[in-house]
This record gives structure tokens, C-alpha cells and sequence, in this order.
């Protein structure tokens, strides 16, 4: 039977994902490709860039690794220049790149940390929308994906700059996407729940910290990066094209308790 829903084809389309080098950024990566799309890897550390990309390229599909601080503006025009000048357009722009390097209670949370979560989480997705979209704004197309976390809907305990980070990431994608639409380009967030990757490593060894976790999560057990970069593809991909300003959960249902 012919398919008249070519839904999830990611066929023809340039994407650039940040923090593409490793954990969730680089599982979203390698499925947009296996999906069909040509994607540009960022990040700070070429070597994870290069491993992801020879991976990708070994399993016959398209990409290519640039280097990337998304906290510093010339190095997202850089970017923007390189990929517009071999690729000649970005469609789809996923905001992966995000750290979590302190867990601490408000009173012991200095000025620094704060700053430090807010340029990378916050601004680092201001800058790569606002420099990369303008292509998508010429070209009258395109879809953003900024990767939230179910710490953007809720409190996590010890994490006020994340927490207040990714609240601004979801408001940001809202209204964003209020904006962009005239345009014709889409924007949404996934908002993850906890997913095995070198950002929670440390919480899911803890003796306490990682059962304690476990025991919220109703399906039991944190996410793998390769089922969860599905949710990419769904928002990315032609499925979604009636879909925007939302953000998707993907949290094991702990955010449904
Ligand atoms: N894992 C989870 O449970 C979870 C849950 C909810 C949301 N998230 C979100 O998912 C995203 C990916 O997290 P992950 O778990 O995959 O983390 P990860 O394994 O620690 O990877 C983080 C990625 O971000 C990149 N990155 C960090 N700072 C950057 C900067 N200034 N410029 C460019 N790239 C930068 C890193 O690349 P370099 O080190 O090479 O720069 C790396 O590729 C983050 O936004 C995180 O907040 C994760």
C-alpha cells in the first residue's frame, strides 16, 4: 500500500543540534539523520563532536561537526555562516546544549552558579534562536526545538538556577513561537524527565539520591537517550506541523503524580 503519511520523513532538511556530541543531544542527532535530515553537530569538545559524526557517517548518514560555544555570540554566527555557506539552509535547530553543575540550597548558591546555568541554559538557547532563526526567517521556514526539562514545570529540590532556567526556556519557546508563526516557523520544548547520561550519572550511583528518584518515576527506571530522542523527531518531522508553542513531556510520568 502506497504511504500517503510520510509523517516522521526528515528527508531534504538541514539540522544543526547543540551539545550534539554526547548524551541526549547526540541520540537526537543520530536519529535525525537515520530519519533522513543532514545534521550539523555543535559543541565545545571536537573530539566527542568527531566520534558522534563518525558514528552517524558509519551508519550512511550525513553530518558534520563544528565547534560551538553557545554562550558566546560570534561562535553561533561562525556557525551560522559555515552551514549556510556548504548546506545552504537550516530547517530544523534543536537548543540541547544545557549543564547542571550544582546542586546546593538557595543560601548557598553563589552569584557564580546562578550566572553560570543561566548564560549556558537560558542564553545560550536566546542566541542560537535569535542568530540561527534569521535564516529560517529569510527562508520563511523552519522548526526549533529547545530541550527543556521537567524542572521548567515543576521544583526540584537544591536546583533554583536550573529550575529558573528551564522555566525561561519553556516561557521563551511560548513565546517564541507567538512570534515566529507569521513567519512559518514552528517552536516547542521537550521537557525530559530523568534520562541516563553523564548530566545525572553521579545522582543515579548515589546510594540514596538514585533510588529515591526512581521510586517518583511511575515507569520505574530513568530513560535511555535513544528512546527519548523520539520526541525530537516527532516535533521536527511533518507530524507536527499543526503543533506549536507546546511543550512535550517525556518523564517516565513522574510530572503525572
Ligand atoms: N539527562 C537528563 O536527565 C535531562 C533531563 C532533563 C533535561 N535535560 C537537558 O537535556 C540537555 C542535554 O543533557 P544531557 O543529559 O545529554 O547532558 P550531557 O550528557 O552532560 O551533555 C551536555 C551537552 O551540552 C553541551 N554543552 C554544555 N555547555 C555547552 C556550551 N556552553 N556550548 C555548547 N555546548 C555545550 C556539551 O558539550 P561540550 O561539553 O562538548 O560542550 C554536551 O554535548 C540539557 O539541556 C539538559 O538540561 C537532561
Amino acid at each position: 500500500m502506497m504511504n500517503r503519511f510520510p509523517l516522521f520523513s526528515l528527508e531534504g532538511q538541514v539540522a544543526v543540534v547543540t551539545g550534539g556530541g554526547r548524551g541526549i543531544g547526540r541520540a537526537i542527532a543520530e536519529a535525525m539523520a537515520a530519519h533522513g535530515a543532514t545534521v550539523v553537530l555543535c559543541g565545545r569538545t571536537s573530539q566527542t563532536l568527531d566520534s558522534a559524526v563518525d558514528a552517524i557517517r558509519q551508519a550512511d548518514g550525513r553530518a558534520t561537526a563544528l565547534q560551538m560555544d553557545v554562550t558566546e555570540e560570534a561562535d553561533v554566527l561562525r556557525v551560522r555562516d559555515r552551514v549556510l555557506a556548504e548546506l545552504g539552509r537550516i530547517d530544523i535547530l534543536v537548543n540541547n546544549a544545557g549543564i547542571d553543575p550544582h546542586y546546593a540550597a538557595m543560601e548557598k548558591t553563589s552569584t557564580e552558579a546562578w550566572n553560570q546555568i543561566i548564560e549556558v541554559n537560558l542564553t545560550g538557547v536566546f542566541n542560537c534562536c535569535r542568530l540561527l532563526g534569521e535564516s529560517m526567517i529569510a527562508q520563511r521556514a523552519g522548526t526549533i526545538i529547545n530541550v527543556s526539562s521537567i524542572a521548567g514545570h515543576i521544583g526540584l529540590k537544591r536546583q533554583v538556577p536550573y529550575c529558573a532556567s528551564k522555566g525561561g526556556v519553556e516561557q521563551l519557546t511560548k513565546s517564541l513561537a507567538y512570534d515566529w508563526a507569521d513567519h512559518g516557523i514552528r517552536v516547542n520544548a521537550i521537557a525530559y524527565g530523568f534520562v541516563g547520561t553523564d548530566l545525572t550519572a553521579e545522582m543515579a550511583s548515589h546510594p540514596h539520591i538514585g533510588p529515591r528518584l526512581i521510586s517518583r518515576i511511575p515507569l520505574g527506571r530513568f530513560g535511555t537517550t535513544d528512546e527519548v530522542a523520539g520526541a525530537a523527531i516527532f516535533l521536527a518531522s511533518p507530524a507536527a506541523s499543526y503543533v506549536t508553542g507546546h511543550s512535550l513531556l517525556v518523564d517516565g510520568g513522574w510530572t503525572a503524580t
